[in-house]
């Protein structure tokens, strides 16, 4: 595989850094004819509201398609599927891995350890198309998460990879693959929706306990410059126990299908929607997948749904990346569980 690196130049903006990106296939355009999809809150996010409760423990999902993606993934966290035939993957590598504290230090338990993030483009058959490098050597916070994408820019973390530390929010243009250093936040983060209605992004931190709101309206007015925290407009612990989010997408504000409504207090008011993925583990060894439809501003859960396929290589298909569309009036969800050599599975919910 021919790799040519190309440095993009440093904007004007100070908070623009310029983004290492290794273009891999130099004939393929980052989007499909290079042109913005829509996000789900444009596009299926309605649909797919509609039909989530119609999904339970009974569901029976059938396999549409294993795709193995080329070269090593690293670990990867987040997925936003724009078409059928673009993945945009972040993917952790680690170098030095972290250590456990005997006991916290300065509120953390364990050492840095040292990696990069990067932002993977994939076509549908699998193919490296580019492979941007969001880190340099030495940065703490080279642990990137869930992603989500809001119609015009991919929106990521990149924290310090122990729990209780740091993180800087970025965007990132997906259709050079450029970042752009928002704010940051006194607290690790890893996944992160883009409330477009609102204005808010909302960010999870260690294990999705917490989810923190913060307000883009007036950005950058109101923002410590960095390398400044910058206090969250608000935070609420999620209140469920079921899995810990991993990756999350904003699908739109709507009223509540029926079976669903019944579970919150102010029936027939829109409410802020997010589609999550993720697993629990329990004790060392068992690891319960499941999706569910989440509420972004009180993290209550609106419906959830326990998911048990595993892939070929033996992990949950829910616990890394995952992302969700209707075709053909038929939900699917698309995962991409596996570290290093990474398949993407493709289920209908029959
Ligand atoms: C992306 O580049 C890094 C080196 O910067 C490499 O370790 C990683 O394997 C690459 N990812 C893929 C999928 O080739
Ligand atoms: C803990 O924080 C103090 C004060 O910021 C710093 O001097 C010290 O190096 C930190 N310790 C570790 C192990 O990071
Ligand atoms: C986070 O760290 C701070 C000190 O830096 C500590 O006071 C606080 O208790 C820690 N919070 C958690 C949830 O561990
Ligand atoms: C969650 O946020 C609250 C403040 O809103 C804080 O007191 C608590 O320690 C946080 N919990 C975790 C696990 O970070
Ligand atoms: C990658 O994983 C698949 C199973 O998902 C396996 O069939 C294949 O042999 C693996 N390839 C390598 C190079 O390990």
């Amino acid at each position: 595989m021919k790799a040519s690196t190309v440095a993009f130049a440093a904007s004007a903006i100070v908070t623009a850094v310029a983004t290492d990106v290794s273009i891999v296939r130099p004939n393929e355009p980052f989007l499909p004819n290079n042109a913005l999809p829509p996000s789900h809150a444009t596009s299926d996010g309605a649909s797919i509201v509609k039909l989530f409760p119609n999904l339970g423990r009974s569901t029976t999902w059938k396999l549409i398609s294993k795709t193995n993606f080329e070269g090593d993934t690293g670990e990867p966290e987040g997925m936003v599927r724009v078409s059928d035939d673009r993945y945009f993957i972040s993917a952790g590598q680690w170098t030095v891995p972290t250590t456990k504290y005997p006991q916290p230090i300065n509120g953390t338990d364990r050492t840095p350890g040292a990696g990069f993030a990067h932002t993977l483009i994939y076509d549908g058959q699998g193919k490296l198309i580019a492979n941007a490098t969001l880190t340099k050597p030495g940065d703490i916070e080279y642990h990137t998460g869930g992603i989500d994408y809001d119609g015009r820019y991919l929106w990521a973390t990149l924290s310090q990879y122990r729990p209780n530390s740091t993180a800087t929010i970025v965007q990132i243009d997906p259709l050079t693959l450029q970042k752009k250093d928002m704010f940051r936040t006194n607290d690790h983060n890893g996944g992160i929706v883009h409330d477009t209605i609102t204005g808010d992004l909302v960010t999870l931190n260690w294990g999705g306990r917490n989810a923190t709101t913060w307000s883009l309206k007036d950005y950058p007015h109101g923002f410590t410059p960095l390398p400044g925290f910058k206090a969250p407009k608000s935070s609420v612990p999620d209140p469920s126990f079921f899995i810990d989010y991993q990756d999350c997408k904003f699908l739109g504000h709507y009223a509540l299908p029926e079976a669903m409504a019944a579970r919150v207090s102010d029936q027939g008011s829109k409410r802020p929607i997010m589609f999550c993925g993720g697993v629990a583990t329990i004790g060392s060894s068992f690891h319960l997948g499941g999706i569910a439809l989440v509420d972004l501003q009180t993290m209550l859960p609106l419906w959830e749904v326990p998911i048990a396929m595993t892939s070929d290589l033996g992990a949950s298909v829910t616990q890394n990346p995952i992302d969700i569309a209707v075709v053909d009036g038929k939900l699917r969800i698309y995962c991409l569980p596996d570290q290093h050599n990474s398949t993407l599975y493709v289920y209908e919910a029959a």
